[in-house]
């Protein structure tokens, strides 16, 4: 969007925001220039202003103006009939924006005074009353921890709908065997709705994290004005309430000052965006064709140019990828934030686009999860033939061992390890091995070692709490069913 060169500023040249930034740079300095005989540089307007972004927070920036004004009419401070054009002015004002009537100017800097500056046009001298007892500074913490709450409420119940899927599938799969790994080695066999569930419980602590900021950030800043309180007799208990809030925030520097809430949310996220990026890995992987466990629907999956045979699972790539933006969000706001000096300093500007992009992004990313798990179909097939080789089965012959002769764990291992090498260096399962070479090596096994032999055995044994048994799978997806579906509405 800009393009000029840094030694010559005449050749600053904006794609129509040059015109716009010098056309009213008069109007900028009508709202807080009473000491400046002139306007500002056009390079200042340009790095100084966030309208372009904080043109976001036109919702809650309203909704704080208009609780302000009505508290402090019911305070005394302003005129009933000044708050009363005042509400109008601001009613209106959403109006225009939300359709798309209302002009933004890079000008007026951010949201707040391009909404002010537009209240005068429209409602004359008491738009000067609003601005009364309260400050850009605990104005911008006020929408942006609206703002933040909002998102975290929706983002919630996209990921709870993304939970819904996968609990659907858990409940089909219940029995689906699949080889579970370590080192990404075929391990153990496990059940696909065992898996399934793992990715609903991080999903879960994701939310509750979201939660948690939440009730932590549910406080007030609005009243802190620009650090210090203020002289005006207001009632922050009432802003604060009308706007949904616990309560005020205690400290009026910390209330401007603190963006710990922005920095929940982006650790939230970015820990949220992680579980999908291991998720989508395991896609990527699944889908490829050594292992063929899944097949994603055409909706979500792209083609090759050139290798018509491909099938490539792009949203998962992306959503692999994506999440770092997010993490990438989190620490640009910690590098902004670490550092400054209580109160609120220009820098904290720069909190927005992190918070906006990350918010966004992660909100893509559960949603393309949801997506490509809504139209996938599982391959048990192929799960089961990879579950059933590279001696999956080899522990539950080792537990054998213990459970029926009585063999100390060690032991039972070691024994288990040369029938693994018996039954490898004969290119077998170790199924297939007979009881007389299993007697060879320990003479006390029976026929009944086969009975655990076999990766339906091996899963349906595995019935401790928290296990992969088709039976324990059935009874969490109920558990999870009530723990996380429960106040859904029409997802589910
Ligand atoms: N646009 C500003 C921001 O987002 C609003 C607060 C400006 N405050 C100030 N003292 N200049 O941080």
């Amino acid at each position: 969007m800009l393009n000029y060169a840094l030694d010559d500023v005449s050749e600053f040249q904006v794609t129509g925001m040059a015109d716009k930034i010098n056309k009213s740079r008069a109007d900028t300095s009508t709202i807080w220039g009473g000491r400046f005989a002139d306007g500002p540089d056009a390079l200042m307007e340009a790095i100084n202003a966030s309208i372009d972004f904080d043109k976001r927070l036109y919702a809650q920036d309203i909704r704080g103006s208009k609780a302000h004004a009505a508290m402090l009419a019911a305070n005394s401070i302003i005129d009933p009939a000044d708050e009363a054009k005042i509400q109008q002015g601001l009613d209106t004002i959403l109006d225009e924006i939300e359709t798309g009537a209302f002009s933004f100017k890079a000008a007026l800097e951010d949201i707040h005074m391009n909404v002010e500056s537009r209240l005068a046009e429209l409602i004359g001298d008491a738009a000067g009353r609003l601005h009364t007892a309260r400050s850009r500074n605990d104005q911008v913490a006020t929408d942006f921890r609206l703002w933040v709450r909002d998102v975290i409420d929706g983002l919630s119940s996209e990921m709870q709908r993304l939970q819904a899927v996968m609990i659907g599938m858990a409940e089909a799969h219940a029995a689906t065997i699949m080889p579970g790994f370590t080192h990404l080695q075929t391990a153990q066999p496990v059940t696909f709705g065992h898996h399934l569930l793992a990715y609903v419980e991080m999903i879960g602590r994701d939310r509750g994290r979201l939660a948690d900021c939440r009730r932590r950030l549910n406080e007030s800043p609005l009243g802190a004005a620009a650090l210090a309180g203020t002289s005006f007799p207001i009632d922050r208990g009432m802003t604060a309430a009308a706007l949904g809030f616990d309560g005020p925030m205690t400290n009026s520097l910390d209330a401007v000052s603190d963006r710990d809430f922005a920095l929940e949310f982006l650790a939230a996220a970015s820990v949220a965006g992680m579980h999908l990026s291991r998720m989508a890995e395991e896609l990527v992987i699944w889908t490829s064709g050594p292992f063929g466990f899944i097949r994603l629907s055409d909706g979500f999956s792209t083609g090759s140019s050139i290798m018509p045979q491909k099938r490539n699972p792009d949203a998962a790539e992306l959503v692999r990828a994506k999440v770092g933006r997010i993490i990438g969000s989190l620490n640009t706001l910690l590098i902004v934030m670490k550092g400054l000096p209580l109160t609120y300093g220009k820098d904290m500007q720069e909190d927005k686009e992190p918070v906006f992009d990350a918010a966004e992004t992660l909100g893509l990313c559960v949603a393309a999860m949801r997506g490509m798990l809504e139209g996938a179909e599982a391959c048990p097939d192929r799960m089961l033939a990879v579950a059933s080789s590279g001696f999956t089965t080899a522990t539950d012959l080792a537990d054998w061992l213990v459970r029926v002769l009585d063999m100390p764990f060690r032991k039972a291992h070691h024994v288990t390890g040369e029938l693994v090498k018996m039954a490898e260096d004969r290119g077998r399962g170790l199924e297939d091995l007979s009881l007389a070479d299993m007697q060879g090596v320990e003479a006390g096994i029976t026929q009944e070692i086969f009975d655990v032999l076999g990766v339906e055995n091996s899963v349906a044994s595995r019935r401790s709490f928290g296990g992969t048994a088709p039976d324990n799978v059935l009874a969490a997806v109920k558990v999870a069913r009530a723990r996380y579906l429960e106040g859904m509405d029409g997802h589910d």
